[in-house]
């Protein structure tokens, strides 16, 4: 564990791990890349596979990261039961320490990681019926790939739903003057805005390279499915 740094003679708390800050805002280029690409259409089709595929490695780095990641991004600190989310609605939760996503915060982090990664993997057998498929689209029958093209059409309205949701909830925090943008990009929130003596979070060397060697081994899985998609005829 990390002990509280100054920055600025103001003493701050690492609540955001470094792998935990970059998988955030990877996953946002890509989500954000492969919705834009797709809208282009055309050639920009191949990208639009390539940001998918990496934000579905995003997601499952995400997921592993919730069970081995640094204290702030473990599941068990901000996924709650009924009492929990009910405490936290109350107001009253002076055990826990006031730092990571709160109760309904944690689950929206759920839902969101849920959702894009449902959306990736429907992506991997999707057709467009003319000249781009998901690299797994030839290994299912036709009916399956129209099955999860649809599902990828349809969800595809919810990830926007999410992402609209998610930037404005961070914006009235905002208003309301708890600022969340300045910790995913530093990973540190000032002590003082924390419940006493709240414990940083690990996000020493071990840590981070404990996270790299999850990402490569999942970019290897990734370019994988790459090269498995390029070595496919077209669909039409
Ligand atoms: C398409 C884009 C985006 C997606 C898919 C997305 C997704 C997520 C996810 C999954 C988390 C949970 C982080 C974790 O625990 O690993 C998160 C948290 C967060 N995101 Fe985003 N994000 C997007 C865009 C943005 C943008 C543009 C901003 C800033 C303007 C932003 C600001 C934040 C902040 C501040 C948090 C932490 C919230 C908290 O303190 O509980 N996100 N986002
Ligand atoms: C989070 C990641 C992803 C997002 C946000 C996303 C979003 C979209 C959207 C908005 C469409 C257009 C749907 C429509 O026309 O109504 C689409 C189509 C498509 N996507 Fe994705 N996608 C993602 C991941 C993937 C992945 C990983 C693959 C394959 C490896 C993929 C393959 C396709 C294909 C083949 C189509 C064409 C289907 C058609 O036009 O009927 N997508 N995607």
């Amino acid at each position: 564990m990390i002990t509280n740094k100054k920055t600025n003679q103001k003493p701050v708390v690492r609540v955001w791990d470094l792998p935990t800050r970059l998988f955030h805002w990877a996953l946002a280029t890509c989500v954000i890349g492969a919705i834009i690409t797709v809208n282009v259409g055309g050639l920009y089709m191949e990208w639009h596979i390539r940001f998918g595929i990496a934000a579905l490695c995003l997601v499952i780095f995400r997921i592993v990261w919730g069970f081995i990641g640094s204290r702030y991004a473990r599941f068990t600190q901000f996924v709650k039961g009924p009492k929990g989310i009910f405490a936290y609605l109350k107001g009253s939760n002076p055990s826990k320490p006031d730092a990571g996503h709160n109760a309904i915060g944690g689950w929206s982090v759920m839902f969101m990681l849920g959702v894009i990664g449902a959306q990736a993997f429907t992506g991997l057998f999707s057709t467009d019926d003319i000249m781009t498929q998901g690299p797994l689209n030839a290994y299912v029958s036709n009916a399956t790939a129209e099955t999860f093209t649809s599902f990828h059409h349809l969800l595809s309205n919810a990830v926007i739903a999410l992402i609209v949701v998610h930037l404005l909830a961070i914006t009235i925090y905002a208003l309301r003057g708890k600022r969340l943008v300045p910790p995913m990009i530093t990973g540190n929130v000032q002590s003082s805005e924390l419940a006493p003596n709240t414990p940083s979070a690990q996000d020493d060397i071990k840590h981070r390279m404990l996270a790299f060697v999850l990402i490569s081994v999942l970019c290897a899985g990734g370019v994988y499915l790459w090269v498995l998609g390029n070595a496919l005829p077209a669909s039409f």
